[in-house]
């Protein structure tokens, strides 16, 4: 097989979907992402032979970070998707949870490991924890890429985390800021500029 070496049909449209001067420096880097899920997929090989957990991707900011996971886990995984939506287009949360999207598979019996882009306040995944362990999986554990330090507002149990960053907003790598520079590569910085200019 051979990539397709056409090239863009308008390549100078490129450059205007470029991230924009509201995109601040790197977080977390390309390198770093790919060295750190490549261990934790390697831990969850271990921690899970033989029983092949069901791995639940909490849309959207997770479908970056559940894609490389999934592959970096030696075992034959099932993938799910919730879909949840707790902060509106602001950049804090709001405490309250909504379910856009609901699982298809059904849980009881499965050891299901909750895949999370981010940990800020923790009132998302601890809502989620409730509603998914009254569905009866045999074991549930949580896998969280990032973790805001110092931010979280209810007691949680995060088997496994990628970083813990400082306690300031980020995009990329599947993160948004009102659904957009989820596709940065890399974790960044958000500024969002002076509200007073
Ligand atoms: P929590 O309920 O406060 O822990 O917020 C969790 C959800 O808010 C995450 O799953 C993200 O979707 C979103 N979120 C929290 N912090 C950030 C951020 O810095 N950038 C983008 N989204 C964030
Ligand atoms: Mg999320």
């Amino acid at each position: 097989m051979r990539p397709n070496d056409d090239p863009p049909a308008r390549s100078g449209q490129r450059a205007r979907h470029g991230p924009g001067p509201e995109v601040g420096p790197v977080v977390v880097s390309e390198e770093a992402l790919r060295e750190r899920i490549a261990e934790l997929g390697r831990d969850i090989t271990a921690d899970y032979a033989g029983r092949p957990p069901l791995l639940v991707g909490v849309l959207k900011g997770a479908f970056v970070f559940m894609s490389d996971l999934s592959r970096a886990i030696g075992l034959p995984v099932q993938v799910d998707f919730m879909a949840v939506a707790s902060y509106g287009s602001a950049t804090r949360t709001s405490g309250v949870v909504r379910i856009v999207k609901d699982l298809d598979a059904d849980l009881a019996g499965q050891h299901v490991l909750v895949v999370e882009d981010i940990v800020d306040s923790g009132l998302t995944l601890n809502y989620l924890q409730r509603y998914l362990l009254a569905r009866r999986p045999a074991s549930l554990e949580v896998c969280a890429l990032l973790v805001k330090d110092g931010q979280q507002r209810t007691a949680l149990d995060l088997r496994y985390v990628g970083f813990h960053i400082p306690p300031d907003f980020v995009v990329g790598f599947g993160l948004d800021v009102d659904e957009r520079l989820r596709n940065l590569p890399a974790v960044h910085a958000y500024d969002a500029g002076d509200p007073d200019v």
